[in-house]
């Protein structure tokens, strides 16, 4: 078996996430009401991507900024919103603490983060550790967030790591995605400076765009596919996954659906 670690040179595609995942801040209205910005609140959106929630956060009048490790998305976002353009910068979210935010002494009041934190693989201590940093003490900083929790995409997830397995690599050491249960987040929160911490898994059937399972794959699966050689091998696993899950994910209408199960996450500083 060939031996792969988790890489994090792949990259994201901004045309690729606004063609095929349109969908992941349109639903982004929930967690966005659970952290309910107030006028003059500084708000730290983790994993901003192209800015869309970004933007709906700044515009209740709350002073954000924004970040994400890819320089394409951070590219996207100042295209999409020029006027706030100095918003976003690139950051992995493993470096929060000793960014600039994280040793200044003017804290956040809150930490956001959509569909993101189930990327930071590597190690999901030295994130929330680099959150809690940022924040302001006393119960005067808040984290709300969404992210895949566990379950998530088990259908696909699982077809993708025995594609890679069947071809000699360790399918699960290539996968970039963390999706922790409700009990396991709750506990490294509260080993990492939080309290009065809430984590629920809520079930999220969702609909694909029109270009289905293989949109998605496209959009999505870039850490499994890079580790293949050719285009001819990325092709032949996206069609054989595309294949294996027709039967259960795609119904009569050629509608495709995704087991999504989401993490939601809201907790207070000590
Ligand atoms: C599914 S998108 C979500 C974007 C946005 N929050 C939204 O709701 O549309 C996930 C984002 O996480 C970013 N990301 C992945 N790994 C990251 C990391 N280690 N640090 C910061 N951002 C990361 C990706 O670049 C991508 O823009």
């Amino acid at each position: 078996m060939t031996t792969t670690t988790t890489s994090t040179t792949y990259t994201w595609s901004p045309k690729a996430y606004s063609q095929h995942a349109s969908f992941v801040p349109q639903l982004g209205t929930p967690i966005l009401e659970a952290l309910a910005p107030k006028p003059g609140e500084r708000i730290m959106d983790i994993g901003c991507g192209d800015g869309i929630l970004t933007e709906r956060i700044r515009l209740s009048g709350a002073i954000v900024v924004a970040n994400d490790a890819s320089p394409d998305m951070i590219h996207q976002a100042k295209e999409n919103f020029p006027d706030s353009a100095d918003t976003y910068s690139v950051l992995d979210g493993h470096d929060l603490h000793s960014s600039e935010w994280g040793t200044a002494t003017d804290k956040f009041d809150a930490v956001f983060s959509n569909a993101a934190l189930h990327w930071m693989k590597k190690s999901p201590a030295q994130v929330v550790r680099g959150i809690r940093a940022v924040l302001k003490s006393n119960h005067q900083g808040r984290f709300v967030a969404e992210f895949g929790g566990f379950l998530n995409i088990a259908s696909v997830h699982a077809a993708l790591i025995n594609g890679l397995n069947k071809r000699g690599f360790d399918g699960r050491a290539v996968s970039p995605w963390y999706f922790p249960s409700p009990a396991e987040y709750k506990l490294l929160l509260e080993e990492n400076g939080f309290t009065d911490v809430t984590a629920t898994l809520v079930g999220r059937p969702t609909v694909l765009s029109e270009a289905g399972l293989k949109g998605w794959l496209d959009t999505f699966g870039m850490a499994f596919m890079d580790v293949l050689g050719s285009d001819e091998e990325r092709e032949e696993l996206k069609n054989e996954i595309v294949e294996q899950l027709r039967p259960v994910l795609c119904d009569s209408q050629g509608v495709w659906t995704l087991d999504y199960w989401r993490l939601r996450v809201e907790a207070w500083t000590h």
